[in-house]
């Protein structure tokens, strides 16, 4: 580092470490630290009088970081706002999954930065898996240095202090610290849940498998698991408080427990316990085709709190193109897992993710794709053009394809898939389903809406006291999107 560049970032920020993806890359095998969370006393009255606003983008995972770090603002006195005027501090929790979320990010920050000429001492702040980006976090730093704090996913725990830095220069300087290595594992950090009947449950954080167009195992590091006895207290609790659901989550939920000592704790045996809880819906996400077992097919199949949907994301139905991008499975394998899970459980829904425009991908590759589609006959997916993420493998492949093609590709694509939407909703027309009750619907505040057992969208008109129940529904019409039913 430049002299100069030292003297300027000594003089805007009190700490300044950048990450390295480099580093991320050869993690080392360390073994996880489990911590118990804990605010200091001067943290704790910092905020009082004050507003937060979180803006948060991403997956569930990044819902979930949102959520303690609303936590950690609350308990030292902050109130939540939605007004960008009014906000005292505003944290961006970002996601650098495809370019256009990063640049969705980019362009709020610019719209707020008058925001700080009205209120000299309002912290911006930016955190997420953008921020675990070398090159994000030196175009944040030099294009938008009214941002006051930058961390990362690794050290969420450490937002209090970070704040209580800041206030000791009177909001003069900000804090820039994000670590490239691994985080170590936090209990019991303070959390203000979004939705009152639904929860999401980290079991793992991090990612291990090093898919090759994929930025998450450099943003979220190595594979760790909480204990087996947190996650069953935890979702204990969240019963007894009136939740009806939990969402497990992880990058590869069926990769639970390899990292814990002497792995003989297996996604598996996590699924048997937590059926004996008393929570009455449990769903997990994501599942990689190569990791999820037999055993967990057979929790599934076995029922009672689980519920029979499941994401399994494919990626591409072309071997050469799977073997590209290190999924470690082939299409026929996939198909046999798919064949396996819809006869030990019949009617299960099946949702995934694919990929299309993957460098190389030819129009056979692409072929093998939609074949896979109609194979399987999802009935929900999220399907993406390839976007290249710098530090992985894949973003120096080369990508003749055209924009045009790419996007044709998309259009084929989503044609063909959403054809089964409407094919597996039908299925329950005039059947009676278990609905948990959400709220009002979103393009009728007049109906209610909830969802069955198979994560399927139900709309039924019926008093607002239901939200949070599981009520019984019958199904009179199929969409491609929800289902119209009638409360029983
Ligand atoms: N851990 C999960 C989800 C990861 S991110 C899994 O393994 O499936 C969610 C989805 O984003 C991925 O399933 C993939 O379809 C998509 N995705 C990831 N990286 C991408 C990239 N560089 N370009 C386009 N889509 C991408
Ligand atoms: Fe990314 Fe692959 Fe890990 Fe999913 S399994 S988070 S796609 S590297
Ligand atoms: Fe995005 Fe990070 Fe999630 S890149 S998809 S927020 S793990």
């Amino acid at each position: 580092m430049s002299d100069r560049l030292d003297k300027k970032i000594k003089e805007r920020y009190t700490k300044y470490v950048l990450p390295s993806i480099k580093e991320a890359r050869y993690r080392k095998n360390s073994e996880t630290k489990y911590y118990d969370y804990q605010i200091s006393e001067e943290a704790r009255t910092i905020g009082q009088g004050k507003k937060y606003l979180l803006k948060t983008y991403g997956c569930q995972g990044n819902l979930a970081d949102s959520e303690k770090l609303a936590g950690i603002l609350e308990s030292m006195g902050y109130t939540v706002t939605d007004n960008d005027e009014l906000a005292d501090i505003i944290i961006f929790n970002t996601c650098a999954i495809r370019e256009n979320a990063e640049m969705r990010v980019f362009g709020e920050l610019g719209r707020i930065k008058g925001l700080k000429k009205k209120n000299p001492h309002l912290i911006l702040g930016i955190c997420g898996c953008m921020t675990q980006e070398e090159v994000t976090t030196e175009t944040l730093r030099k294009k938008f240095p009214h941002v006051d704090l930058i961390f990362g996913t690794h050290n969420i725990a450490m937002l209090a202090e970070y704040i209580v830095d800041i206030a000791k220069t009177n909001y003069e300087k900000g804090v820039v610290e994000v670590f490239s290595v691994e985080g170590d594992i936090y209990e019991g950090l303070p959390q203000v849940r979004d939705h009152k009947y639904r929860a999401w449950v980290n079991i793992m954080y991090g990612c291990d498998e090093f898919c090759t167009y994929c930025i998450v195992p450099y943003t979220r590091g190595k594979e760790r698991s909480r204990k087996p006895a947190d996650i069953i207290k935890e979702v204990e609790k969240l019963a007894s408080e009136g939740y009806v659901e939990v969402t497990l989550l992880g990058q590869n939920v069926n990769a639970y427990g390899k990292d814990l000592e002497g792995y003989n704790y297996t996604f598996a045996n996590l699924l048997k316990d937590l059926q004996k809880t008393s929570i009455k819906r449990i769903r997990f996400t994501t599942s990689h085709p190569r990791d999820l077992d037999d055993a967990t097919i057979e929790v599934m199949a076995s029922g009672g709190n689980i519920m029979p949907s499941l994401h399994l994301p494919v990626q591409s139905g072309s071997n050469q193109i799977l073997k590209k991008m290190n999924r470690k499975y082939t299409k026929e394998e996939y198909l046999d897992k798919i064949q396996k899970l819809k006869t030990l459980i019949p009617g299960i829904s099946i949702t995934t993710d694919i990929i299309v425009a993957f460098p190389g991908e030819t129009e056979e590759d692409f072929l093998e794709t939609i074949d896979l589609v109609n194979k399987v006959e999802f009935e929900g997916a999220y399907t993406f053009i390839y976007s290249p993420r710098e530090g992985t493998p894949a973003a120096k492949y080369e990508n003749p394809l055209t924009p045009q093609m790419k996007k044709q590709r998309l259009l084929t694509l989503n044609k063909t898939i959403n054809s089964y939407f409407l094919k597996g909703n039908k299925r329950f027309e005039s059947q009676v389903l278990e609905v948990l009750v959400e709220g009002p619907s979103k393009n009728n505040d007049q109906m209610l809406c909830g969802y069955s057992p198979h994560n399927k969208l139900v709309n039924f008109e019926g008093p607002i006291e239901l939200v949070g129940q599981i009520v019984k529904v019958k199904i009179i019409k199929a969409y491609t999107w929800h289902l119209l039913g009638e409360l029983c």
